[in-house]
């Protein structure tokens, strides 16, 4: 088995991107509960032919869609001995724990946090946006609306967002009980950031009518087109206005590790909270979402709740509190520090750096191409490491869909959409650590080709 994952991380380039999957392979697939054993290799076997082949292939070179990190082998192989030890990092006294505990202290450090700050693993930035959400909410209402809920609660909390933020952002909002119609979206500017302005007015207007302002989330990488909200300014719109300010980075966050990104993350370390993903640029196989929380106190307060079977002690395997469970809703919880401990530790923060700067390089680079090649039009500015552009045409929205979907069935290069300015848009985001030039360069040729063919153009020359 780990013969065969080796050989297919080394050897992925000469795989499709993404295949369709069979309706046979489907129909085969489907069985009832299985009451007998099955000797280990035939169900090897079965995973060799029958899904493997058919995973999203996040894993290529060639993988453009969505923000998908790529993982690496270093990556699997932690996991593998995690998966071994079995470890629940819920709580108790073992060393996973501080293994958890020592990628945190490597969080503040990278992010400029006080040391009361809290961290934890999560599955991914969803559940950490959710977290924070919650924390802001105990800090607004105290305690006690963990008892009460907010239905009995006379204030109606208010929280801010950009147009260009991520949907868990509502639904963090519906979930912790205060309703996406508590969400103000607040337009973006020509960079596809939040207008800060319009937020003031905003923050103005609620007040004015007698709402309370409690959250600012702002986005460092939005999910679009990769803009860095202007964080300082958001920050002091925060303090000015005594709201707690969380940071959506779900993946432009770790761009801290890179010497030439650093410096537009400004503001992030004024940040009451930051979500991010170690699996998206990181390339930390997933899952391995992570909050941070500048108060820890408050974080705990939160979630930590008493009870008889999750007892503590000074002493023995009850020791060691608080625990991951007191600062989120899981208790039962897999061991996912160790793959980020492995990747940080093994390939060090200066190569994971270069690494990063590596994928805005070859968004730069696809971008310039872009801008010679007439027949695309770039949709958005480059900010990071995600281009969004079409093909020019009559009839774009049509035909750019279709090219996606062609792209994606060819197994060649396999991008993503979204629809910028209500114009859809071919989009590459530029995550996986394998993906070099001759992709993009792929991925530009087969554009061209296929909305030649699929808008009935003449044939495009060779572009390079
Ligand atoms: C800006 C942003 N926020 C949140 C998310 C959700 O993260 P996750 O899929 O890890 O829950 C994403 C995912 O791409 C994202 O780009």
């Amino acid at each position: 088995m780990l013969d065969d994952m080796l050989d297919y991380l080394e050897h992925r380039r000469e795989q499709p991107v993404w295949q369709p999957i069979p309706q046979e392979v489907r129909n085969a697939f489907r069985e009832p509960l299985p009451q007998q054993p099955s000797d280990l290799a035939t169900v090897h076997a079965t995973f060799m032919r029958d899904i493997l082949p058919f995973a999203v292939g996040n894993t290529h070179p060639g993988f453009m869609g969505w923000v998908h990190g790529g993982g690496t082998a270093v990556g699997m192989l932690a996991e593998m001995l995690a998966a071994g030890l079995n470890a629940n990092l819920g709580g108790r006294d073992q060393m996973p724990i501080e293994v958890e505990r020592q990628v945190t202290q490597w969080m503040r450090e990278l992010f400029g946090f006080p040391a009361a700050a809290s961290g934890l693993f999560v599955t991914g930035t969803s559940m950490a946006n959710l977290i924070a959400v919650l924390v802001a909410r105990t800090a607004a209402l105290g305690t006690a609306v963990r008892q009460a809920g907010i239905a009995t609660g006379a204030r109606q909390l208010v929280a801010y967002t950009s147009a260009g933020a991520h949907g868990c952002i509502a639904q963090a909002l519906d979930l912790s009980g205060l309703g996406i119609d508590a969400l103000r979206v607040i337009p973006m500017n020509d960079h596809y950031q939040m207008d800060a302005h319009a937020l003031e007015q905003a923050i103005a207007a609620d007040r004015r009518a007698g709402c309370t302002p409690f959250f600012i989330a702002g986005t460092a990488g939005t999910v679009d087109v990769g803009a860095i909200d202007d964080l300082t300014a958001l920050a002091d719109i925060a303090a000015r206005e005594s709201l707690w300010f969380h940071i959506d980075g779900a993946y432009g966050a770790l761009g801290m590790l890179a010497a030439d990104i650093a410096p537009r993350l400004a503001g992030i370390e004024r940040a009451d909270s930051i979500a991010f993903d170690f699996h998206k640029w990181l390339q930390v196989p997933y899952d391995a979402g992570f909050i941070l929380a500048r108060d820890g106190t408050l974080h705990h307060s939160t979630f930590a709740a008493p009870a008889a079977y999750l007892r503590r002690e000074s002493r023995g395997m009850a020791a060691g509190s608080p625990w991951p469970c007191d600062f989120g809703p899981e208790l039962s919880r897999g061991f996912r520090a160790l793959k980020t401990w492995f990747t940080l530790k093994v390939y060090g923060t200066t190569h994971l750096g270069r690494m990063i700067a590596g994928t805005c390089a070859l968004a730069q680079y696809m971008q310039r191409r872009i801008e010679r090649l007439p027949m695309l039009e770039l949709l958005a500015p480059v900010a990071l490491n995600i281009v969004c552009f079409r093909y020019r045409c009559d009839d774009p929205d049509r035909v750019n869909a279709d090219i996606v979907v062609a792209l994606q069935e060819a197994g060649i290069i396999a991008p993503s959409a979204t629809t910028l300015n209500g114009r859809f848009a071919i989009r590459a985001a530029l995550v996986n650590h394998r993906t070099r030039t001759q992709d993009v360069d792929a991925l530009l040729q087969a554009t061209l080709d296929f909305g030649a063919a699929l808008s009935h153009d003449p044939p495009m020359r060779k572009t390079s």
